[in-house]
């Protein structure tokens, strides 16, 4: 009998994580169907995955450019109630908008775009609740918790694992006069740019902190962040009794991905091997260093302030870390041009949607001039 098959859509397939979401879904044919692709630029691959996956809408900056699909916008793709889950795997402030169409059509979220929770997780979150959908994480340390928690009320705190990006063994200045090349270079995962870049700065575990803010409704102080090389140790939870849960697995995105799109099955799909704790020399731990890494406390600062914070932390931050891409600014001058944003911006407690994307407009305006100023230094 051909069993009912999950539909799905992905925002962003042409991406790190999009593309892995293929290779688990390649898998998983018989489970599950697509009905929408959505990508940016890279049309070329876009059609190539449409010929593959023959999904009935596609999404990219050339509409008339889709081969074999019809053209669908991402809210259009995200109203469409033929999707039983959205995998949101798009980089940045665009994953919102979607996001909130998709949970007011009631349809669950595999969310691997952390900013959308950033800008406006109180609201995302309510919403979710109100409609019934599921947010089921795709970030490796949220996916960790997830399967982790069986009753948040029981939890005492939840340790989130950072590897420690590719300058954790070397020296502030290596730091500070490291280029684009060596900070893309991250020792255990590879990713999109903007994520890269962030992991280098550790600005990625600090909006990761404010991310499991709003998914397990947990108080900042109750967040913890451990670095762990090795990546084995995904995260974990403390119960209330000094019992810790951790998830334990390979360093590969292939299954969470899998996991959030699954939920609550499991099945083989793509898994190549079984876990050997045998074969894993040591596992090690340590604090982060917070002068190293100030982003990080600057992160965890803004998550604690609340209401707009975040959504300027997250456009300052966005919009430094592409002027470093484009070589215009230092790796450090990130975190001074983001900490100045914030410390300028008037914070407005539970803002409404129109208001962040107004604040957040604002904000990249003033980033963008503050960049300059740093250019012609
Ligand atoms: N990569 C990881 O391992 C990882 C892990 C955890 C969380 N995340 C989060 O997942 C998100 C995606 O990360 P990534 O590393 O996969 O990024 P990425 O490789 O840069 O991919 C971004 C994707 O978004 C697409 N896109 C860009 N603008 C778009 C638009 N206007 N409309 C539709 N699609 C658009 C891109 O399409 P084109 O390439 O065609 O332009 C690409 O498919 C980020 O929020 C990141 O923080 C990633």
């Amino acid at each position: 009998m051909d069993r009912q098959r999950r539909k799905i859509s992905i925002l962003g397939s042409t991406g790190s994580i999009g593309t892995q979401a293929l290779e688990v879904i390649d898998k998983l044919k018989d489970r599950i169907e697509i009905i929408a692709l959505a990508a940016g630029d890279n049309v070329e691959l876009l059609n190539e995955q449409i010929k593959k996956f023959k999904p009935k809408y596609a999404c990219c900056s050339c509409p008339e450019k889709i081969e074999g699909a019809k053209y669908s916008s991402l809210e259009e793709i995200c109203s469409n109630k033929e999707n039983d889950i959205i995998l949101v795997a798009v980089s940045g402030k665009i994953g919102l908008k979607p996001t909130i169409a998709a949970i007011e059509n009631g349809i669950d979220i595999a969310l691997a775009n952390k900013e959308t929770l950033v800008m406006a997780g109180d609201i995302v979150m309510q919403k979710a609740k109100e409609k019934g959908v599921n947010i089921i994480p795709v970030d490796s340390e949220h996916c960790a918790i997830h399967q982790c928690i069986k009753d948040i009320s029981q939890v005492e705190k939840l340790i989130i694992t950072a590897s420690g990006g590719p300058f954790l063994n070397k020296s502030p200045d290596d730091m500070k006069n490291a280029t684009v090349e060596q900070a893309l270079a991250h020792p255990r995962w590879k990713m999109g740019r903007k994520i890269t870049v962030d992991s280098a700065t550790l600005m990625n575990k600090g909006l990761e902190i404010i991310e499991a803010h709003h998914l397990f409704d947990m108080p900042y102080d109750k967040i913890e962040v451990v670095v762990h090389p090795q990546s084995i140790v995904h995260s974990a939870i403390e119960y209330k009794d000094g019992s810790v849960v951790a998830q334990l697995g390979v360093p590969s995105m292939h299954i969470p991905i899998q996991y959030a799109i699954t939920y609550p099955a499991r099945y083989e799909g793509i898994k190549s091997k079984s876990f050997s704790f045998s074969q894993i020399a040591r596992l090690d731990f340590e604090q982060p260093d917070y002068e190293k890494f100030p982003a990080l406390k600057l992160a965890y600062n803004a998550g604690k302030i609340g209401g707009s914070a975040t959504v300027c932390l997250n456009a300052a931050n966005e919009e430094a870390v592409f002027a470093f891409l484009k070589g215009e600014i230092k790796l450090y001058d990130i975190y001074t041009i983001t900490q100045k944003m914030l410390s300028s911006h008037n914070v407005i407690q539970n803002p409404t949607l129109d208001e962040i994307f107004e604040i957040d407009k604002q904000v990249r305006i003033l980033t963008k001039e503050n960049i300059k100023k740093v250019c012609s230094l």
